[in-house]
């Protein structure tokens, strides 16, 4: 189904009972930002604050996200974040394939509604999906060019929260979303 509207499809994710992890859910997690926001950022899945709140980004690894973001100069009012999945899995497991798929339809959609200047694949399940398996410590930092957007693949803030030696390696990735995005 083609969107006319966030908003429409928003009021889809949280109805949605497309995939198993419907059952387990207490809100789903629909993306957050606004149509004339160009950079979109893609986690993997919701976590248990997001998951009682039904915002995405909104617990730990939301608050080093952000702050990262305001570090390199682009304002919160800029970004729309979303996730691969929008309801969260039992105990934060993967998303499994199934899931994934069931769920990337929403995405493509915010993709094709947005048109962001870059999207920024947070994480290995999210780069998967949308490109192939990666070697982050390898591929980090890496722009892919495809037609519906352009790619900057780069860590989850999860992990830059299990090690935080890679906080600055991580930085300079996201600076690289301001080669291609410039502020009105
Ligand atoms: N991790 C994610 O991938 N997404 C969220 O929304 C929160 C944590
Ligand atoms: Fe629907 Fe996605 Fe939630 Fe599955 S994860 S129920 S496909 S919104």
């Amino acid at each position: 189904m083609r969107y006319k509207s966030l908003e429409k499809l928003s009021e889809d994710v949280i109805k949605c009972k497309k995939c198993e992890l419907y059952k387990s859910r207490n809100k789903s997690v629909p993306g957050r930002g606004k149509k004339d926001n160009k950079i979109i950022f893609v986690g993997e899945a919701p976590g248990a604050e997001e998951d009682e709140k039904g915002i995405p980004f909104c617990g730990r690894g939301g608050k080093l996200l952000r702050n990262s973001i305001r570090e390199v100069g682009i304002e919160d009012t800029e970004v729309y974040i979303t996730n691969l999945v929008k309801c969260r899995p039992p105990k934060n497991r993967r998303p499994t394939e199934e899931e994934i798929e069931s769920c990337n339809k929403y995405l493509q959609e915010e993709i094709r509604l947005i048109k962001p200047k870059i999207t920024v694949l947070l994480g290995k399940t999210a780069i998967k999906k949308q490109h192939e398996d990666v070697l982050l410590k390898e591929q980090h930092g890496k722009i892919i060019n495809k037609k519906e957007s352009r790619y900057l693949l780069t860590y989850h803030p999860a992990a830059i929260l299990r090690n935080q030696t890679k906080i600055s390696t991580w930085i300079d990735d996201l600076k690289l979303i301001k080669k291609y995005y410039k502020k009105k």
